[in-house]
């Protein structure tokens, strides 16, 4: 990225931030939930197709997800994540997440990236890559699926990309784990850097009570000081204990369009789920709209400036 873009990016930021003070309230980031299709099953997550709760389609069509971006884009959004669901099963006849990538780029987005189990082929034309790890082989596929963690692996070596980060969700299967987990993000060439988040109910069984979440969150911020790559900034993982963070969702920050083309800011859950959000994006954008720099500082440069 050159010189000149990445300060009138910069500056595209800093006026919405500025506007935001104001009281002008404009989405920065759009989640496209294009599929809910999925070839796994993991047992925390409740939004893949073969559950009852997933309405339909199943899926968005190319052409409508094209004219979303463009009217998120109007809206105000510069970062574009897709998810699903699992993203790299999108199709729509030949076209297949790597067009959406394209396409969003296209359209102007400053950053694209996606969420994958990571068991299909991974694109690298995405800005960022988040691929979900929850342990050890031996947790991560008790978890998800017999085989999972190998052929996760397996495409990670297939790729040579700058920003390629894993997503853990703390639960009581993995708890004890974490330090592992982030030894083998340090250990991987083809990852660099780890983002922890709770579990946001359902399923109830799987959320950790209060003192086991202090005692991550110590063992998290002990790990840090001790130069493992966590992502999630201090005052994230502060707030990730909070009993009730609803009122802190920077919810018009974040819209998310969903198969149906139906739109949400927030995030599709409501009710008792968002007040007890696990998700430590959240807390890294509520603290970036209250203008804490040391947020902003170490989000910007992975999350919010183009890398091509
Ligand atoms: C819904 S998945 C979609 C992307 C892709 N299928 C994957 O597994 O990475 C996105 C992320 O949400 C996480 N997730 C699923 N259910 C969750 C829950 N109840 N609470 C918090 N995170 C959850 C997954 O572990 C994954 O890292
Ligand atoms: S791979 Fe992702 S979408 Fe599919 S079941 Fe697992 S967490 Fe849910």
């Amino acid at each position: 990225m050159g010189v000149m873009t990445a300060i009138g990016q910069t500056a595209y930021y800093g006026t919405w931030f500025l506007k935001e003070l104001l009281g002008i309230k404009r989405p920065l980031a759009t989640t496209m939930i294009i599929t809910y299709h999925c070839n796994l099953r993991c047992k925390h997550c409740q939004i893949a197709d073969g559950l009852p709760m997933v309405p339909q389609p199943h899926s968005i069509s190319y052409q409508a997800a094209v004219e979303e971006m463009q009217a998120s884009y109007e809206r105000g959004a510069r970062v574009l994540f897709f998810e699903g669901g699992e993203p790299t099963s999108w199709r729509d006849g030949e076209r297949t997440l790597r067009d959406l990538i394209l396409a969003g780029r296209e359209v102007g987005f400053f950053v694209t990236g996606y969420t994958t189990n990571g068991t299909n082929v991974l694109y690298p034309e995405s800005d960022v890559i988040s691929v979900s790890l929850d342990g050890p082989k031996e947790v991560h596929d008790a978890i998800r699926c017999e085989g999972v963690f190998d052929k996760l692996m397996a495409n990670l070596q297939t790729i040579d990309h700058p920003n390629v980060f894993a997503n853990m969700v703390v639960m009581p299967e993995n708890q004890h784990l974490v330090r592992e987990t982030a030894q083998i993000v340090k250990d991987n060439p083809h990852m660099n850097g780890l983002m922890l988040n709770f579990l946001t109910p359902p399923p109830e069984s799987r959320v950790l009570s209060m003192e086991e979440k202090r005692r991550v969150v110590e063992e998290v911020i002990a790990l840090k000081k001790e130069g493992y790559p966590i992502l999630n900034s201090n005052k994230a993982l502060h707030e990730l204990l909070m009993e009730d963070y609803s009122e802190r969702c920077p919810f018009w920050a974040s819209e998310f369009v969903l198969p149906d083309r139906s739109k949400c800011y927030g995030c599709p859950m409501r009710g008792e789920a968002c007040k007890r959000c696990g998700f430590n994006a959240v807390r890294e954008y509520s603290l970036i709209t209250r203008g804490n720099i040391a947020t902003i500082m170490s989000m910007a440069g992975r999350f919010g400036l183009s890398t091509k």
